[in-house]
């Protein structure tokens, strides 16, 4: 019998590769979303609009389709609204979280894959962040994710549900352009959205302790991270399988560099702007992926010039016609 994996969230940006990437694995995917940021469109696959939070609907739907694992990203993601919203964020992803495992085990579905994210590290001391990294969330939104993880983990003690967490780090870029991310809060959007506007792109903080003084990140391209999510669910063929994995590239690329990135492949001439540093930003948060590439043999086959490739090309053609 084929896998049939239910995708919570798997009409957004990432949702929505997951759910081509299982299907190129020859995987079958339901997706689960209450659209407050997912879109329709993206959704070609047997679709339940609904909240997690509603552990009855979420137990049918994993019955009615047999579903056989889940792969959960529906969460909110936005670290500055997260401080202004803390409830909501501890509603969302914990609460709903909770609510998730309660289908599960009502319904017995014992494999799970969740999203997490480097922001569960918060500050970082060293070049490279593994998985052993003391975990120090410096916003309600690393500090949901964490819980999320210890959640899942005890869960897996008590039931034997087998699980994967996935610490995302900075994803970008898209496989096609109607999976685009729609979100304008992460860097390169931003950088696009500036260009568009004619304005000059503000980097945060020009004095960081890094080699040029602009923060360092570790982009992966989404399509990459989507695939982390098919590899890891391989390990969970394995009874008692309990995995927390960095999903990055290993490599640091610095703010300025990024938007040099952009510069090249838009062709444009981009003069950012050095602003103030946005506060609780880390200088340098960058994957070591050892253990991924150890226990999964995955590795990312997709450069930072791809990602802003891939993400620039995608752009509404209203935009990109009024581009010179
Ligand atoms: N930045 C700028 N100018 C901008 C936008 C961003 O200089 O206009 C800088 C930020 O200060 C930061 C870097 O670009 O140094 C990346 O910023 P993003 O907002 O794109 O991403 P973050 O690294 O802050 O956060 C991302 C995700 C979070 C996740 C985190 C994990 O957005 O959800 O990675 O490390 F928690």
């Amino acid at each position: 019998m084929r896998d049939t994996w239910l995708v919570s969230g798997g009409a957004g940006y990432i949702g929505a590769h997951v759910v081509r990437s299982l299907q190129a694995a020859g995987a079958d995917a339901v997706v689960i979303d209450d659209l407050s940021t997912g879109d329709i469109g993206r959704v070609q696959v047997p679709f339940v609009e609904g909240d997690i939070a509603d552990w009855r609907l979420v137990a049918d739907t994993m019955r009615q389709y047999r579903i056989t694992g889940v792969v959960h990203l529906a969460a909110d993601k936005q670290v500055e609204e997260s401080m202004r919203e803390p409830l909501t964020y501890y509603r969302r992803n914990v609460v709903n979280l909770m609510q998730l495992l309660t289908a599960m085990a009502h319904a017995e579905v014992g494999r799970l894959v969740f999203s997490s994210s480097a922001a569960v590290y918060g500050m970082v001391d060293s070049p490279l962040v593994g998985e052993d990294h003391p975990t120090r969330p410096i916003n309600p939104y690393g500090e949901t994710k964490l819980i999320g993880e210890w959640l899942i983990r005890d869960q897996a003690r008590a039931t034997g549900l087998r699980f994967a967490a996935l610490r995302y780090f900075n994803v970008a870029g898209t496989a096609s352009p109607e999976l685009a991310d729609l979100g304008r809060t992460n860097l390169i959007p931003m950088v696009f959205d500036a260009l568009d506007r004619g304005d000059q792109p503000v980097i945060f903080g020009g004095q960081h302790p890094t080699p040029d003084g602009t923060c360092v990140r570790d982009f992966i391209h989404v399509q990459d991270l989507a695939d982390a999510h098919v590899a890891a669910i391989a390990a969970l063929d394995e009874p008692g399988a309990s995995h927390v994995f960095n999903v990055g590239c290993g490599r640091g690329y610095s703010v300025r560099e990024v938007i040099e990135m952009v510069a090249e492949v838009s062709g444009r001439s981009i003069e950012p702007r050095v602003g103030a540093a946005r506060p609780g930003d880390p200088a340098m948060v960058v994957a070591d992926t050892a253990r991924i590439s150890r226990t999964l043999g995955w590795h990312p086959r997709h450069d930072l010039r791809e990602m802003v490739r891939s993400a620039w090309h995608a752009q509404p053609r209203q935009v990109s016609a009024s581009r010179g």
